[in-house]
């Protein structure tokens, strides 16, 4: 199939609607990052998202709304709780919340809840104005790599496998939203994001959990796969040790690797191949899929080192998101 990459004027934004509802597939900016997005109420659309990635069909899909009252369309019961995050939207926040039965199982791999998430960024906005239903959509990425966060991204690994890509502008926030369950018992995270702990807490006025087992029972069932792995692989540290990422990578380069150091203070390494992780930690999100994609193209072992400590650039709540994002890039290889 021949991809259309469509701009954002009214001609292609129609376009766009149009080919969601004949149940295509288009891609889409958010400011989390790109999405795959297909009608959710057409079983046979989202089952080609799951073609289209190489997805596993267990892991489920998040339904993407346009105003609050899609949200009604998509959603059983409403709690008090997911009252007051919906007055925080549009967000990069997903909340998962009981499913109306018109929701097929196919977007929620059988469970009777459903993810809804309202993105902020005005292009999806538009996107999903114009799409005029829900639309259930993953990281547009093939299963497993890193997610896109800039639409050439989306090319490579989407290219002829979908209807159409937006092109829109690179995602600012650049890690996926923050996933919490408010379906029943108390409220639980089951994804750290740039919606934060903290922020969550003073909304609900309560404490949150934040799930990290990836064998709890209660885990999103996405976070069991391998996920934003780069091409290469890829060990993690979470000291900012200088000694010991030098030895690291000296002995990655006596057993014959091109290896690269993506570190907080790549001009302390010399003359060693290193590369900036980011100034801060906002930084850092933004940038991460984009560096790792960049760097499977260039090196063959990544040394990739993130320091969350607080009251540093690097530290802070979104930190939590990064180091999740990190440790499973890095397949749970720390150094
Ligand atoms: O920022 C984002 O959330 C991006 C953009 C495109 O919106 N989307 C995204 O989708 O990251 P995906 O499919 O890569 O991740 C969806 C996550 C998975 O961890 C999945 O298991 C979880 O949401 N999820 C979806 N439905 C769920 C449900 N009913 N219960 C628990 N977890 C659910
Ligand atoms: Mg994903």
């Amino acid at each position: 199939m021949q991809t259309k990459y469509l701009q954002f004027n009214s001609d292609d934004l129609n376009l766009a609607g149009e080919l969601i509802r004949q149940g295509e597939l288009v891609a889409f900016p958010t400011e989390t990052v790109y999405g795959l997005g297909a009608n959710a109420f057409d079983e046979a659309a989202i089952k080609s998202i799951y073609v289209a990635k190489g997805r596993p069909s267990d892991n489920p899909l998040i339904v993407h709304v346009w105003n609050e009252s899609q949200i009604y369309d998509v959603a059983r019961e409403i709690s008090d709780d997911a009252k007051k995050m919906i007055e925080h939207m549009p967000a990069c926040l997903t909340i998962v919340l009981p499913k109306k039965d018109t929701v097929p199982d196919c977007v929620t791999a059988g469970l009777d809840t459903v993810a809804i998430r309202m993105p902020r960024s005005v292009e999806a906005r538009e996107f999903l104005r114009n799409a005029q239903v829900p639309v259930a959509a993953p990281s547009a990425n093939l299963s497993g790599r890193p997610s896109p966060t800039t639409w050439q991204c989306v090319k490579e690994d989407m290219d002829g496998r979908i209807a159409a890509i937006l092109c829109g502008e690179a995602c600012d926030v650049g890690i996926e939203s923050t996933v919490l369950d408010l379906s029943h018992g108390e409220p639980k995270i089951l994804r750290p994001g740039a919606f934060t702990p903290e922020v969550i807490e003073r909304i609900l006025g309560k404490p949150v959990e934040i799930i990290t087992n990836p064998k709890s029972k209660v885990n999103s069932p996405g976070v069991r796969y391998k996920h934003y792995a780069p091409k290469v692989p890829m060990v993690l540290d979470l000291t900012d040790d200088y000694e010991k990422l030098c030895a690291y990578y000296d002995q990655k380069v006596r057993e014959g690797y091109n290896p690269v150091l993506l570190v907080h203070h790549p001009f302390r390494y010399g003359k060693r191949h290193a590369v900036s992780m980011g100034m801060d930690a906002n930084d850092v999100a933004r940038g991460l899929y984009e560096r790792l994609r960049y760097l499977e193209t260039r090196y063959d072992f990544i040394i990739a080192s993130f320091c969350n400590e607080e009251n540093t650039l690097y530290g802070g709540e979104i930190g939590i998101g990064i180091v999740d994002r990190l440790k499973k890039a890095a397949g749970g290889n720390i150094i």
